[in-house]
């Protein structure tokens, strides 16, 4: 295990939550029955591709124009939210995870669809663990194509199947198996089938359980 790539929206942080909560905010405007069980879809998947499965749940009509603007007025909501974000909203462990890896020497890397990664980062102070953050504005295929997880091994200077991919979301372990990496998913099972290993909370994580199950996996 040389490179561990984090997934940042429901893995490090609990900004999850606040991009559930700016679409709902949306859908309810716009009178589609938009719900957390609908919001499962969206998770990992990119602004635009997210809008465009919230309006498919209702049958009118939009022009570029017009979804670039709803885009913009949920991000602008989101942005709002996270002004807020300090250090005490890591999630619990990854701080501790982070520090870990750092002091074993073993890559970290951010794989985020979201283009205010690098901001909430710096809201929770954990910018100077990161080798590197990869540019989704350079990403041309999003989550469930591995092509995200794979510019963050190649931009660490590491091979895939060294890696270790960890996500929150169905889209994203897709992504980090299909690039050849150990998938490590946390939350609910149901959503996270695929994964080659699975914890309940983010406070389980750490430098010897991942150690441990990559070594088995690959043995
Ligand atoms: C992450 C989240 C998604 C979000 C996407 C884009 O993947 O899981 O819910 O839609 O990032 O985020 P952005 O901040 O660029 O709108
Ligand atoms: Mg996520």
């Amino acid at each position: 295990m040389k490179a561990v790539i984090f997934d940042l929206d429901g893995v490090i942080t609990d900004t999850a939550e606040y991009h559930y909560l700016a679409w709902k905010s949306l859908a309810d405007e716009l009178d589609l029955p938009f719900d957390k069980e609908f919001n499962e879809k969206l998770k990992g998947v990119s602004r635009m591709e997210s809008l465009e499965l919230i309006l498919s749940l209702g049958d009118a009509a939009y022009s570029d124009e017009e979804k670039n603007a709803l885009a913009e007025k949920k991000n602008d909501l989101y942005k709002e939210m996270i002004q807020k974000v300090t250090p005490a909203d890591l999630l619990p462990g990854i701080e501790a995870l982070l520090k870990e890896l750092q002091e074993a020497g073993i890559g970290i890397a951010l794989a985020s669809a979201s283009k205010n990664a690098p901001f909430i980062l710096d809201r929770l102070g954990v910018t100077h663990y990161f080798n590197h953050v990869v540019d989704v504005n350079l990403i041309k295929q999003g989550k469930p194509d591995p092509e995200i997880f794979l510019t963050g091994a190649a931009k660490l200077g590491v091979l895939p199947e060294d890696c270790v991919g960890i996500e929150d979301a169905e889209a994203g372990i897709e992504s980090i198996l299909s690039a050849g990496m150990y998938a490590v998913g946390v939350g609910n099972p149901a959503q996270m089938q695929k994964a080659d290993l699975i914890v309940s909370s983010t406070a389980e994580l750490s430098l010897s359980l991942l150690k441990e199950n990559f070594k088995q996996k690959t043995k």
